[in-house]
């Protein structure tokens, strides 16, 4: 089984995606900054409709605004968001990223100070999707249960140097191919080199193409693939973070 939401409606651009804005002629007016509460709501919609692979977006919208807020809270993360802002003073997220400077100090924390509550939050959602429920139990209940059990990091992936791991980044349908994405990964780059975090990874699924081709095209490293526990086939990218201060 393949964890997927349910593709938004394609056919009407601005209404398949409530946070469209039309960039044209606009690039000065879209601001990064960092995400706060205020955003969660939709950085979770950006997430669900952009990025449904996954367990977490099946979970649902409470799920992931609980998962983002998060990245809000710890030292160990960051979360940015891309906002554009209208002639009139209007803001509107159209982008947001999610990521940790250091993974395995983010993933301890995880573990440590919201694992009732995330795992609360998922215990709701998975009693609602009996189907979701069986592919849980069968792909994920024993090792999850040992890490809320034991508050065990997962098997280090490194040999003990920090790295920083690009989660998740989103822009919306009709402000791609403006910069956006290049921008939030700059952020997140810049915001790495400034804690001493100087090699960062992600994983991105391979079907589509485009998001391999988005880190291919802004300086990614492809590194190798994977299978996730859903059977996605996924692409591993690296690259270094140091010298991004001085771009900033
Ligand atoms: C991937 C994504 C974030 C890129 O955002 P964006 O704002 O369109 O990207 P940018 O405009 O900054 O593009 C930067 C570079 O990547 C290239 N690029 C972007 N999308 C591309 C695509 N689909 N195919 C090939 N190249 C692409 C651009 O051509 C540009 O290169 P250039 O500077 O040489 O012109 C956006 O397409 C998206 O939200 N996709 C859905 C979610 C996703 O797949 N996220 C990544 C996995 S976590």
């Amino acid at each position: 089984m393949t964890l997927s939401a349910a593709p938004p409606d394609r056919t009407d651009p601005h209404a398949a995606d409530p946070h469209a804005a039309d960039p044209r002629g606009t690039a000065g007016a879209i601001l990064i900054r960092t995400a706060t509460t205020a955003d969660l709501v939709t950085t979770a919609e950006l997430h669900a409709a952009h990025l449904p692979t996954g367990l977490f977006p099946a979970l649902g919208h409470r799920f992931l605004v609980r998962w983002h807020a998060t990245f809000l809270d710890s030292r160990h993360a960051v979360a940015v968001v891309a906002v554009h802002r209208s002639d009139d003073g209007r803001e509107r997220c159209v982008g947001f990223l999610l990521g940790a400077l250091d993974r395995t100090r983010f993933q301890r924390e995880l573990l440590s100070l919201h694992r009732f509550a995330l795992a609360a939050r998922g215990l709701v959602a998975l009693v609602v999707r009996p189907r979701l429920l069986r592919h849980f139990a069968r792909t994920r209940l024993r090792p999850y249960a040992s890490r809320l059990v034991h508050r065990g990091a997962p098997a280090p992936e490194t040999t003990g140097r920090r790295v920083g791991d690009l989660t998740a980044v989103a822009v919306s349908e009709v402000c791609r191919g403006s910069g956006i994405g290049s921008r939030l990964t700059g952020e997140f780059l810049g915001r790495c080199a400034l804690a001493g975090t100087t090699w960062v990874e992600l994983a991105t699924p391979l079907d589509p193409p485009s998001a391999p081709a988005f880190y291919t095209a802004t300086g990614w490293m492809p590194m190798r693939d994977t299978t996730t526990r859903d059977g996605v086939a996924v692409q591993h990218f690296g690259r270094s973070a140091a010298g991004r201060l001085e771009q900033r």
